[in-house]
Formats: C-alpha cells, structure tokens, sequence
C-alpha cells in the first residue's frame, strides 16, 4: 500500500489549543495510508520580502518539510472571522521565492475549531481562498467545522463524545482517499 507523508499545519500557538488537541486525535484515527507529523510555525520570522536575499534558516527548514510533504492537513482556529496571523504568516513563507511555492500541488483539507457556534466557519473558508490560488486541491466533503470545542476534551486530550469521534474518522477516511487520487509523485 502507498504511503503519503502528510504535513499538519497548526494555526495556533496554545499550549492548551483544541486545534492542536483535534490534530492529535485526527493523527491517532488516520488509515495507515497517512504518516502525519505536525509541523511548527511557531518560530517563523514575520514574513518580509526584503529578508528573502538571506531568508531566515527558520523560513528555509519550514519551506523543506512542506515541500518534502504529499498532502497538507491545516487545522485553523478563527480569530475575528478569519485565520489567526501567524497562519497567514506561515502560508505566505512557504509561497516564496516568486515560482518556488512549497504548496503548489499538494492535496489538503482543512478542519476549523472553534469556542463559538458556527465552528470556525469564517477561519475555514478564508483559509480555502489563499489555497485555491496557491494551487492546493482542496478536499470539498466533507467539511469540518467544528464548534463549542469547549468541553468537547477531557483533560487528557480524550474525546468526551463519540459521534465527533466518528466524524472525525470518516473525515479521515476521505482525507486518505483524497490524497491517494491527488498526490504528486515525488521525484527523488
Ligand atoms: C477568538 N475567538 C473566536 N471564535 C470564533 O468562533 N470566531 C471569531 O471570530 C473569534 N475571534 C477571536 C479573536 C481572537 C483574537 C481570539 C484570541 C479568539 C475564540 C476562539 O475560537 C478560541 O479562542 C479558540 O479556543 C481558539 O482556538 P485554540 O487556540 O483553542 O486552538
């Protein structure tokens, strides 16, 4: 069987984050088709073209490691209807230098966790514009937003409810699938 190295992109710092907490379940309910490991944006300097002659060690390692990756799985909070900055920061290091985009290619799906009750809906959909013209196909369905997140862990980072549970390994399931109808082979 094929094996799909799959980045997981974290857009928030949180020590106690549901997103990261949801990352971690996703990771333990993947088919064995998916490697997945989480992949830090925490330490990248605020993007700035000017630094892009001798860019930061921290932008070339990110920009490896997505590159190195088939498929990117994004996990986004919302803050104020869209995607945290540090997201964005992240997204736009790994699209430079001009024609060297880390992203180009790469099938993705993305999952939003939210405190509120419409689940992340506007981080979600914002996150799926820059996508879209960075050329990632973007799985469609299912979609996942999910909303009160706040109880929805026990305090060892366990599900408190088995229907999400479910979600989440059907999510995963289509996610295998659409990596392995979309995945570039690499070369080399
Ligand atoms: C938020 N939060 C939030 N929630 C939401 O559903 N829609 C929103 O627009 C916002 N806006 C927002 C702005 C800022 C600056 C913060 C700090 C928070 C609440 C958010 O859902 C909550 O903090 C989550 O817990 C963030 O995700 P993590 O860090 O738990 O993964």
């Amino acid at each position: 069987m094929e094996n799909y190295k799959i980045a997981v992109v974290v857009g928030s710092l949180r020590k106690e984050s549901f997103n990261l907490k949801t990352a971690k379940i996703l990771m333990a309910l993947a088919p064995e088709s998916l490697s997945l490991q989480l992949v830090s944006i925490a330490e990248l300097p605020i993007f700035n073209e000017d630094l892009e002659e001798t860019p930061p060690r921290e932008w070339v390692s990110f920009r490896e490691k997505i590159r190195d990756a088939d498929g990117l799985l994004f996990l986004t909070p919302e803050y104020n209807r869209s995607i945290p900055g540090v997201l964005k920061n992240a997204i736009d290091v790994g699209s430079r230098p001009y024609g060297q985009s880390s992203w180009d290619g790469k099938p993705a799906a993305v999952v939003s966790v939210s405190i509120g009750a419409i689940g992340g809906f506007g981080a979600n959909h914002h996150l799926r514009q820059s996508l879209f013209f960075l050329n990632v196909p973007t799985m469609a369905q299912p979609e996942a937003y999910i909303g009160y997140a706040t109880g929805m862990f026990d305090d060892n980072g366990i599900l408190t409810n088995s229907s999400t549970e479910d979600f989440l390994k059907d999510f995963m399931v289509a996610f295998g699938e659409w990596v392995a109808t979309h995945a570039i082979k690499q070369t080399a």
